[in-house]
């Protein structure tokens, strides 16, 4: 039988870059679900669908097929009707997109087998929104990841000066604070902590002690 492991939380919480290293160090596949709204996301920009519940998107879903595969090094890589689109969906603007669209009811039904078949075969860590609750009930770990607004927001502001982009903190604390807003207070599988979830607050912690952090919790469960 296959081992499930839960990660949920807000953007930018560190949750793809702790669960990759977590799921490395315990030999588990990582797993993650936001790039598949993101890909969703999208779709909707290039075909300039509005982002709402509809039949604009009913039928973009009918059309469109978004797989999940994995390359020579086991990262994961997203397809939109066959094409590699990892890199495309992690700019400001697909974030935004991903935010609005994953709010549909429809785009949730349209990824949820999905995300469930992968977990059947393989020990997975996934990470998302709505593992713990919706997607992975039964996991036998669920990790609520989270960080204060104002830590995420300077950690992401770091990244992008790094990456040489012209940002203010301010426009970064603001776009955290919206997508946490749309995120919890969205009509299906809004972002919450699962009854059986342990809570993990990295607010103080660097990334190398948030892994630990999460490989401890892990361990102690397993
Ligand atoms: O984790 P991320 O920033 O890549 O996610 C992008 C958006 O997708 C985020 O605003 C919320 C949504 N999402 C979701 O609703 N459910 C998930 N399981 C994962 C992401």
């Amino acid at each position: 039988m296959s081992i499930a492991i839960a990660i949920d939380g807000p953007a930018g919480a560190g949750k793809s870059t702790i669960s990759k290293a977590a799921a490395k160090e315990l030999g588990f596949i990582y797993i993650d679900t936001g790039a598949l709204y993101r890909t969703v996301g999208l779709a909707a920009s290039r075909r300039g669908v509005e982002p709402v519940e509809g039949a604009e998107v009913n039928s973009m879903l009918d059309e469109i097929k978004v797989e999940l595969t994995f390359n020579e090094n086991g990262e994961q890589v997203v397809l939109l009707d066959g094409e590699d689109v990892s890199g495309l969906i992690r700019t400001p603007e697909a974030s935004m997109m991903a935010s609005k669209i994953s709010a549909v009811p429809a785009v949730r039904a349209f990824l949820l087998d999905l995300q469930r078949n992968m977990a059947k075969t393989d020990n997975v860590i996934m990470d998302g929104r709505d593992i713990g609750t919706v997607i992975l009930p039964n996991a036998e770990i669920k990790i609520f990841l989270t960080a204060s607004p104002e830590a995420r927001a300077q950690r992401r502001y770091k990244e992008l000066i790094e990456k040489g982009m012209d940002v203010k903190y301010e426009d970064i604390l603001d776009d955290v604070k919206t997508r946490d807003y749309n995120d919890m207070h969205r009509d299906i599988a809004p972002l919450k902590q699962a009854d059986d979830a342990v809570l993990a607050d990295t607010t103080k912690l660097d990334l190398q002690e948030s892994i630990e952090l999460i490989v401890n919790i892990i361990k102690e469960r397993s």
